[in-house]
């Protein structure tokens, strides 16, 4: 069973990222982990017309790691957010099973949350996914964690087509 992250590795607990209630999460190992492959991605965002870099990292329920970044286009609005890019680089490779997504803007220390587009996204493949962001320092603890039903609560499912459920 892995561990909770503890809420007080969240040294911005102001910004309210962090969800005691969380089922479950990932230990502060894994966390870290995850961050740092959102942050290895980030150095391939195309952004020349943001100029705002993203990374995330994804990882799958056995235990990979599926990593993307945003990829912007003349043509503004096609710009591809990182978020999406790794869900459809696992989806794409036979993964629909995830247990956690990490993601990084620009600033190394600041929590970039997922936009609006994305936590749909995401939400597709499971409301209980954690959501790992930065939040400060890492020498004092910098890790906000939460879940993509708490990003997006009341989401649109699959259960609500027809034939698929409720
Ligand atoms: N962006 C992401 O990659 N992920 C998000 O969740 C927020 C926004 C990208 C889109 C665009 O390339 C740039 O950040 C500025 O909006």
């Amino acid at each position: 069973m892995p561990k909770v992250v503890p809420s007080s590795v969240n040294p911005c607990p102001e910004r309210k990222l962090t969800d005691p209630s969380l089922a479950a999460a990932l230990d502060d190992a894994e966390a870290r982990a995850l961050l740092d492959r959102a942050r290895e991605a980030r150095r391939h965002a195309y952004v020349p017309y943001s100029r705002f870099p993203v990374g995330a990292a994804l990882l799958t329920a056995d235990g990979a790691v599926f990593s993307g970044c945003n990829v912007e286009n003349a043509s503004y609005g096609l710009a591809n957010c990182a978020e999406r890019t790794a869900v459809f680089k696992a989806v794409s490779e036979g993964h629909t099973a995830f247990r956690a997504v990490a993601v990084v803007g620009p600033e190394d220390d600041l929590p970039c949350a997922p936009c609006g587009a994305c936590r749909q996204v995401l939400s597709e493949f499971g409301p209980e996914m954690i959501v790992v962001m930065p939040a400060g320092p890492a020498d004092r603890g910098g890790v906000a964690v939460t879940s993509v039903a708490a990003l997006l609560p009341g989401a649109f499912g699959p259960e609500r087509l027809p034939g698929r459920g409720a």
